[in-house]
This record gives C-alpha cells, structure tokens and sequence, in this order.
C-alpha cells in the first residue's frame, strides 16, 4: 500500500464529498486545511504531503528545472497518489466517486496529472494556477468532468500561455472547464477563491457519477 504523510478531516453536515487537497512547492499536509474548510461547504478533507524533497521543500514529483518536469517521476508519483485516494476511501468509508481535487501549483499539476492518467479517480477538480503535466500518448476520455481552473494574469511561475495549453488539453478530452482569471500572479486572490467555493457549492448538489 502507498502511504503519505497525511491529514485527514472527515465530513460535516453529512456531506457525501471528499476535497483531495494537493498542495504547492514547499507545502505540507496542513497548508490547505484552512483553504478546504472554507470552500468545501463540509465535506471532507483528504491532504497528503509531498513525497519529493527539493532543497528541503515538499513536492509531489521531480522537477528538472523550473517547469520542467521528470516525467517518469510524475508518472511513479501520481500511480502513488492514485492507489493512496482508492485506499484511503476504504480506510476513512468516504465515497471513492465523490472525490474532487484541490490542488495549488504543483499541487493543482499531479492533479492534473491524475486527471490524464487515472480520469476515473477524480469526479472533478480545482486547479490553481495549473500547466500541463505531461503530454499523454494515447486520447483521455474526461467524460463532462467538471474542473474549474484558476489562472493568475500575471503569473510568471505558470504563465497563461501555459495553462491555457491545459485547459485545451482538458477540453479536447472531453471535460467541462470553466476559467478564472485573477489579476495577480501565482498569490491566489480571495476574489477568486469565492468564485471557486460557489463552484464546488454547484457540483457538490450533482449526482454521483455511476
Ligand atoms: C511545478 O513545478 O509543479 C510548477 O512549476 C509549479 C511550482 O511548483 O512552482
């Protein structure tokens, strides 16, 4: 079984859904606790913690240089992260169709990444400040999932030129995007971060995928 440090917040006011949190470079397990409290209107919180170390900082994969990753790291790393979601749901009895990814830079990167690699462990994610993770070889099939992807303008770290590259990618593959622009950088804005809690309130109130 693949394990991560983690943090793990069971639901409240019954509900069915489970915020996978997925921090930055640099994060750990605690970062987005107060983040996922605010918008994931009670549902639970599953946060691991990055297992590489650059210069002592958490990430949840190798990276060459800034924006360049180690693909077959990513690859080892998000089959990890895959495995741990499918367990955990059998460790804390959440419902494994109802899990929506949070995920902030490097964060929001493995989450899309599990969205390429593994499109049936997520029902949906938030993705801040995201690039292409990897390039798949063979068609995704996304399947309407819905995913709200919030660009920074003025980002120099992941430029919009860079998640937009994403969002065609996810869009090709059949998801259903909605954008954000903010007007900073890579610092998220609270602007934002309303517009993404209306938008996980919108989803939560969907089915469950079959
Ligand atoms: C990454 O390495 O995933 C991106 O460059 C974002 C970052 O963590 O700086």
């Amino acid at each position: 079984m693949s394990d991560f440090i983690h943090q793990y917040v069971p639901a409240t006011n019954g509900s069915p859904w489970t915020l996978l949190l997925l921090h930055g470079t640099g994060g750990d397990e605690r970062d987005l606790i107060p983040l996922g409290t605010e918008l994931g209107n009670g549902a639970a919180l599953l946060s691991p913690r990055g297992k590489t170390l650059e210069n002592g900082m958490p990430r949840f994969f190798r990276r060459l240089a800034m924006g360049v990753f180690d693909i077959e790291d990513l690859k080892v790393r998000t089959d990890e992260l895959a495995e741990f979601v499918t367990s955990s749901a059998t460790r804390y009895a959440f419902d494994a169709r109802r899990v929506v990814a949070l995920g902030y830079s490097n964060g929001a990167n493995i989450a899309a990444s599990l969205l390429l690699r593994h499109p049936t462990i997520l029902a949906g994610a938030v993705l801040l400040r995201p690039m292409v993770p990897f390039v798949p070889e063979t068609k995704i099939s996304l399947d309407q999932a819905p995913i709200w992807i919030g660009g920074g303008r003025r980002d120099p770290i992941v430029t919009p030129a860079q998640t937009l590259e994403l969002v065609s990618m996810l869009q090709s593959s059949g998801a259903k995007v909605d954008v954000h622009w903010s007007a900073n950088g890579h610092d998220l804005d609270q602007e934002e971060l309303r517009e993404a809690a209306k938008w996980i309130a919108r989803i939560a109130a969907f089915p469950p995928p079959q």
